[in-house]
């Protein structure tokens, strides 16, 4: 079994009618992929990769995490946005939040993701007198919050190790040809592993990207891509009913169409929480454009019920949320009897804690429903590396319909451009004389 898409609450929000009459649009948007002639389909490699991925690429990320498993006390992965989300999404999902405070092996950090001085001594703390290895990704290869932090951290390595050593733990992830780290790397000899062309960021977690620190992390990437390659074969059906991805999409156009122009991610397994921010990026930067796109949100339940879960039962009507259900989870307990019974819990003596977060997320949905938030539930069976291997491609796939039927192209990200423009003008970057004058007078200076 695989993820499945349980509607049953959204009855009271969208009538059959409404789903018969986007079908043709959905169906048409896949078609467009499909074809390759929509907006931005010189990024497309994502659709057919679990599939004609480059097979001796990946017996080298396999031999490459072993080495970095044998040689390393700590991988340092640095990179922002889609050259990071996805791996540890995956990694904190099935190796769990504190794997790396379990796991007597190896640990991994994730740098790069910001420009935080704190952040960055904190990762300099974790590495120094450590025996460490470093995977720097880039697609652009000239990411500033990046770059920055690679060449902090590259010096560190070269002073504790010498450069010939360094270089034999320095593992560059970008471009197969163009950019200033497939450059540097060439020169100084590093291992080097590829960004296609025709994969962008966000949708790059299949690759190199996303499978090199996962199996530096013991993940299994042959049962990632098998898991993905059932949804790509099986999202492939054109039959609206059958294609939980056709659903999702309609779904999701609907409820905009209505006001409903947040979408908030929930689950009740902490271990997804880095998924939601995976989630926020994929459909975020992919639809959030030309005026028009969903907000992507997300929330971990039952924790934000504590906090989010006023405004969601009681605020502002533009939302609906997207449950991640996990069937079974990574493990379980059973709640004991306690004959005192002083905390008035032996109602729930001999229950399965699973059970008693199933009747939470049951609970919530049923009154964030009434409380006029429709919901929709994926279910998935488990978590562990084929489901979140399929689970990845179901959102790419989505995603990139969901688009076209927005009419924007979900491949592209124009917006980024403005805040570093005006970040390297404030900067002295050359290039900006202009501009930096006339942001400075904005701020007062
Ligand atoms: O989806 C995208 O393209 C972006 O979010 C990028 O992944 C992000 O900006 C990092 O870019 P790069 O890999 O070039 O450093």
């Amino acid at each position: 079994m695989s993820l499945a898409l349980n509607t049953k609450h959204l009855s009271s929000f969208i009538n059959e009618e409404e789903y018969k009459a986007i079908y043709p649009q959905v169906e048409a948007a896949h078609k467009t992929l499909e074809a390759k002639n929509g907006p931005g389909s010189d990024f497309l490699g994502w659709m057919y990769l679990p599939r004609d991925y480059d097979k001796e690429e990946f017996e080298r990320i396999k031999a490459a995490a072993a080495k970095i498993r044998e040689d390393s006390d700590v991988l340092v992965v640095a990179g922002i946005g889609g050259s990071y989300l996805g791996a540890r999404a995956v990694i904190e999902a099935v190796k769990g939040m504190y794997h790396n405070e379990l796991d007597n092996g190896l640990k991994i950090y994730f740098c790069g993701n910001s420009i935080s001085p704190t952040y960055l001594n904190d990762i300099i703390a974790l590495c120094k007198g450590k025996r460490f290895s470093i995977n720097v990704i880039s697609k652009s290869g000239t990411t500033t919050e990046t770059s920055l932090a690679f060449r902090v951290l590259r010096r560190l390595l070269e002073d504790e190790m010498g450069v010939e050593e360094a270089n034999k733990r320095i593992y560059a992830t970008t471009d197969r040809a163009r950019g200033t780290l497939k450059s540097l790397a060439d020169r100084e000899g590093w291992q080097t592993f590829v960004i296609p062309d025709d994969v962008g960021g966000r949708y790059s977690v299949l690759t190199a990207v996303g499978l090199l620190p996962m199996a530096v992390a013991g993940i299994d990437i042959d049962a990632v891509l098998r898991g993905a390659q059932k949804a790509m074969t099986e999202l492939a059906n054109e039959d609206f009913t059958a294609n939980a991805c056709y659903r999702y999409a309609a779904i999701r156009n609907i409820l905009l169409r209505r006001g409903k122009a947040i979408e908030i991610y929930a689950s009740y397994e902490p271990r997804f929480t880095q998924m939601g921010e995976w989630l926020k990026q994929l459909y975020g930067e992919s639809e959030g454009k030309d005026g028009k796109g969903l907000f992507p949100a997300s929330v971990a339940f039952t924790t934000d019920l504590h906090s989010m879960g006023q405004f969601i039962q009681d605020g502002s009507r533009n939302l609906f949320e997207t449950v991640i259900d996990f069937i079974t989870p990574a493990a379980d307990l059973t709640v004991e009897e306690d004959p005192e019974n002083l905390d008035g819990l032996n109602f729930l003596s001999g229950m399965a804690m699973r059970q008693i977060n199933r009747r939470a997320m049951q609970g919530t949905i049923l009154a964030h429903t009434r409380g006029g938030v429709p919901n929709l539930v994926l279910e998935v069976p488990a978590i562990n590396e084929e489901e979140y291997g399929y689970m990845v491609y179901f959102f790419m796939l989505a995603c990139g319909i969901s688009g076209y039927l927005l009419g924007v192209n979900p491949f592209d990200q124009p917006g980024v451009e403005a805040y570093k423009k005006n970040m390297f003008a404030l900067l002295g970057k050359p290039g900006y004389e202009d501009l930096r004058q006339e942001l400075l007078e904005k701020l007062g200076e």
